[in-house]
């Protein structure tokens, strides 16, 4: 039986100049995990946002009892752990790709008290995940190849997600969410949340100039429940 589904808002796709505006939007409207894409220039092309960001969030998703999560497309990211922790990340998702001591990282984010997150490529298999899979709490499958928002979803991550339930469903890992980020929308997201996915990540499905944030969120919300 398929699981239910959270929505969180990738603020990558936000009006940057009414920031805490639109994340409060999304708060009111019955978010509980806002997902911030941190970029670096080196793993991705893009350069994006840092810890003060997260830190200037903190108080808006203190208020609604809600978690910040950081999609840390960086290399090296071990050296930002501490930091992204001191502003208020409490899920902290590397990518797969950019760890060589993954196990290392995953006990780091562990250390710090906030949920560790492993993020994959839209090509890197899913047995890469592996040995690492019973020590994590997000699994998040890319459905573009990460550094922008508003690229077209790869369709092949909807049986990604599928195998991924199937894995987890015969380790008694069912704790584990299964993220997906990516052109995630109203398309598509019934089809991702049947075939498992606990966490879609929305940025330009959210954020967009043709409706406003509480109605984009109660689209995708209406869905997602007709398809489970
Ligand atoms: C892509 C980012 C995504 C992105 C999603 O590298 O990781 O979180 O912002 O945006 P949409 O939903 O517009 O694809
Ligand atoms: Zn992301």
């Amino acid at each position: 039986m398929a699981r239910a589904v959270q929505i969180a808002p990738s603020i990558l796709a936000a009006d940057f100049s009414r920031l805490g505006e639109q994340v409060s939007e999304s708060l009111r409207a019955g978010v509980r995990r806002i997902h911030i894409d941190v970029m670096d220039g080196h793993f991705v092309p893009n350069i994006t946002m840092g810890p003060l960001v997260v830190e200037a969030l903190r108080p808006i998703a203190r208020n609604f009892g809600a978690v910040m999560e950081v999609h840390l497309m960086i290399e090296e990211p071990d050296r930002y752990l501490g930091d992204f922790s001191r502003a208020g990340a409490a899920a902290m998702t590397v990518h797969l790709e950019a760890c060589p001591h993954l196990h290392r990282t995953v006990h780091n984010i562990r250390a710090l008290n906030a949920q560790p997150g492993v993020a994959l490529n839209p090509a890197t298999p899913l047995l890469m995940l592996d040995d690492i899979l019973a020590e994590i709490d997000v699994a998040l499958l890319m459905s573009v190849d990460p550094g922008f928002g508003g690229q077209k979803f790869i369709a092949s991550t909807i049986d990604k997600v599928a195998r991924l339930n199937k894995i987890l469903v015969e380790r008694g890992l069912e704790r584990i969410e299964i993220e997906v980020d990516g052109g995630v929308g109203a398309d598509n997201i019934g089809a991702l949340a049947r075939a498992g996915m606990t966490i879609a990540v929305a940025g330009t499905s959210v954020f967009n100039d043709r409706k406003s944030v509480t109605e984009s969120i109660a689209i995708l919300g209406t869905a997602c429940a007709a398809a489970l």
